[in-house]
């Protein structure tokens, strides 16, 4: 089977090119081909630096004035404070508007170097060079870049596209496992929300996808990258459709914010939160329980947690709305219709978002 792709996103002249498979950030030609200055700083952290940095600078060669930006590990310092040093760090190097930011490594390097990307001297252009699965299949793609504000998570940000995407498969070899699992949870939501026969793939394809083969991996990728670039091509800066990749994220939220966000990663809130949703799209009676079982299962088979911790209905409906997906004061949830369908409401019975929250074990159980 082939394991290298190419899948488009279509913007007009923001259109990229998200380049998929084994070895894609050791080509030299393709990172030239979106290079079009002399300067180029990479952006990474302590952990991925050490692993990755000299494949990345070897295929660039000595055309450029590279300098290395290296940021500590870890979703606290994605903040204003990085954000600062990286300025001066750009400034202090003298990048000019002319200068390409390439982000080596997970998606907090990714929406940090984005936002820089963003308004250093106005805007300068950025590759990402996604490390994790799940900034392969979400964050690198679609032009999200934002910091953390300490009163909540990506309060500062822009929307921003890169000139490319480079989704190098074999990172995944040193990628701990948990955060491998953790980016399944965003793959399997594709197939929840727009793709049945990709959930169906999934299933099939589970042990191959968890053995991370290669050919399996990059499929899962190309057709989350596909995917993805569709919703974003219709609705880039999510008035509509966009909202549809939240689906299960209102929940996952809010379990991230009542367990202190270090109890669960960011995928496996969502894993939980997605089969909360579904289980509350059975009780409204627009997604059959079989398929809300099948939901939870599959997750499940993916070793992601599916009974959320026992935070209390009340307290997860408190940190629901303080989410950002309520408008005008009215709670807006992504429900499941079919595996493969979904739609945006405002129409959420109270009664059975309680039961839901009470659920637990029980949840998707009919
Ligand atoms: P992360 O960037 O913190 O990476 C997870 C961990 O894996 C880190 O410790 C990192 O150093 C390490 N790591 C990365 N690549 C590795 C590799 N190949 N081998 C070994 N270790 C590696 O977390 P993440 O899950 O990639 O991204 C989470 C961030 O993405 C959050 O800040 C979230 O808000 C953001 N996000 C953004 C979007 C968007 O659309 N922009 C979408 C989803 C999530
Ligand atoms: N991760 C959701 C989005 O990109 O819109």
């Amino acid at each position: 089977m082939n394991d290298r792709f190419q899948v488009d996103v279509a913007l007009g002249d923001r259109s990229y090119p998200i380049y998929i498979g084994a070895g894609v950030m050791a080509q030299g030609e393709l990172l030239a081909r979106h290079i079009s200055g002399g300067q180029v700083a990479v952006f990474s952290n302590e952990t991925v630096a050490p692993l990755y940095l000299d494949r990345l600078l070897q295929a660039l060669g000595r055309d450029y004035q590279i300098d290395v930006f290296t940021m500590p590990d870890g979703e606290e310092h994605k903040n204003l404070d990085s954000y600062a040093s990286a300025m001066d760090f750009l400034l202090e190097h003298r990048h000019s508007r002319s200068t390409t930011l390439i982000a080596l490594g997970g998606g907090v390097v990714g929406d940090l170097t984005g936002f820089v990307a963003a308004t250093f001297q106005r805007g300068v252009d950025f590759i990402q060079v996604p490390t994790t699965l799940l900034a392969q299949v979400d964050s690198s793609v679609g032009g999200k870049t934002a910091v953390n504000h300490p009163r909540g998570k990506n309060m500062i940000g822009a929307f921003y596209q890169p000139r490319c995407v480079l989704a190098d498969t074999t990172v995944f070899d040193t990628l701990p496992d948990r955060e491998y699992r953790a980016g399944l949870a965003e793959v399997v939501k594709y197939g929840i929300i727009v793709d049945a026969d990709f959930f169906r793939w999934l299933d099939d394809s589970a042990e191959s996808c968890l053995a991370r083969r290669p050919d399996a991996v990059a499929q899962a990728v190309r057709r989350s990258c596909e995917l993805k670039a569709a919703v974003v091509s219709a609705d880039e800066r999510e008035s509509g459709l966009r909202a549809v990749l939240n689906f299960g994220h209102t929940f996952g939220h809010a379990i991230e914010t009542l367990t202190g966000y270090t109890r669960y990663l960011h995928g496996e809130a969502v894993a939980m939160g997605m089969v909360m949703a579904s289980d509350l799209s059975a009780r409204q009676g627009l997604l059959s329980w079989a398929e809300a079982h099948e939901i939870r299962q599959m997750l499940a088979s993916f070793a992601l947690p599916v009974i959320p911790p026992p935070l209390g209905a009340q307290a997860m409906i408190q940190a629901m709305g303080a989410d950002k997906k309520v408008l005008n004061g009215k709670l807006r949830l992504i429900l499941a219709e079919a595996i493969g369908r979904v739609r945006v409401t405002e129409e959420v019975d109270m009664s059975a978002l309680r039961h839901t929250l009470m659920a637990g074990e029980r949840l998707c159980h009919g």
